[in-house]
């Protein structure tokens, strides 16, 4: 408790990033190799070792050959440039180093002309199994994988089309639902099984259990009209987890002109993170169990 109404606890983009300059217009900045001390290179080995421990047979195959194919570090945070050849190479994605989060629109430029923005700092060691932010080891380890994979490559590239899109649209909001529910949160089914794709999953040891092995959460097939009317939840695991069947499904769905869609989704009310419909494509419908009443963003 603090009772200086004055005094702001900085934030851990802001420490991190202090003495540091990034570009006014697009963010970027070149990746600070020399702020990484010797605690933060063990914080990533402690939390490589832990999801790859557990992902064989959890994590799609594409995700797992892609961290194998960009020979991401285990022992330490990756130098940008260093996988960025073999990123180029693959698909002519590479990431550029960001301070944090950063704006909508700058964001949805970089997506489009497929670079891929990456908080360059790491969290502390004991924020292992939580952070609010994104940092170098969600948007490194839990995206950058998967982008070696063509399909998936070009779905991003044409959501950041899409978002500045949306944007000019007022349809922001609506569009987020995909993100949120695909690259961050999504599944896949396979010959093999039900496999994780979502980037918030696959950095985040808890949820990469919960969102395949707990009877809490819907499992539901993907539908584009049906997920972008969903709302979610940004302080909980999710309460409903869609499943894609390929990610050439996922590219296909999303290829169309969205206009028409945002125009149709206006007269429909937006759905609860929890609620299933009698026309879903149900793999699952949860027991709910521990779900927080708190509201669905
Ligand atoms: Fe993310």
């Amino acid at each position: 408790m603090n009772d200086r109404s004055d005094f702001v606890v900085p934030d851990i983009t802001t420490r991190k990033n202090q003495g540091l300059r990034h570009d006014p217009v697009d963010y970027t900045l070149p990746q600070p190799l020399e702020r990484y001390s010797a605690e933060d290179h063990a914080t990533w080995a402690t939390l490589y070792r832990r999801q790859c421990a557990m992902l064989p047979g959890r994590a799609c195959d594409e995700f797992m050959q892609g961290l194998q194919q960009l020979e991401v570090d285990a022992d330490r945070v990756p130098d940008f440039a260093r996988l960025n050849e073999k990123l180029l190479a693959a698909t002519g994605w590479r990431m550029v180093a960001v301070p944090g989060l950063i704006p909508d629109d700058v964001f949805f430029e970089h997506l489009a002309n497929r670079r891929f923005p990456v908080t360059w700092w790491l969290r502390e060691p004991h924020q292992l199994d939580y952070l609010q932010e994104p940092d170098v080891f969600h948007d490194l380890f839990g995206h950058v994988p998967l982008l070696i994979n063509p399909v998936f490559a070009d779905y991003l590239q044409a959501y950041g089309q899409g978002g500045m899109k949306a944007k000019n649209l007022g349809f922001l909001p609506v569009l987020a639902r995909l993100y949120w529910y695909t690259v961050e949160f999504g599944l896949i089914n396979t010959p093999q099984g039900m496999r994780i794709y979502g980037a918030g999953i696959l950095s985040s040891k808890s949820e990469s259990l919960y969102c395949l092995d707990s009877a809490s959460p819907n499992r539901i097939g993907f539908d584009l009209q049906r997920l972008m009317r969903t709302r979610y939840r940004i302080d909980t695991f999710q309460k409903t987890y869609f499943v894609i069947d390929s990610f050439q499904q996922l590219f296909e769905a999303t290829a169309v002109d969205f206009t028409p869609i945002y125009q149709a989704l206006q007269a429909l009310p937006t759905l609860g993170a929890g609620d299933v419909e009698a026309a879903d494509k149900v793999f699952h419908i949860g027991n709910q169990d521990g779900w927080a009443d708190s509201d669905d963003l």
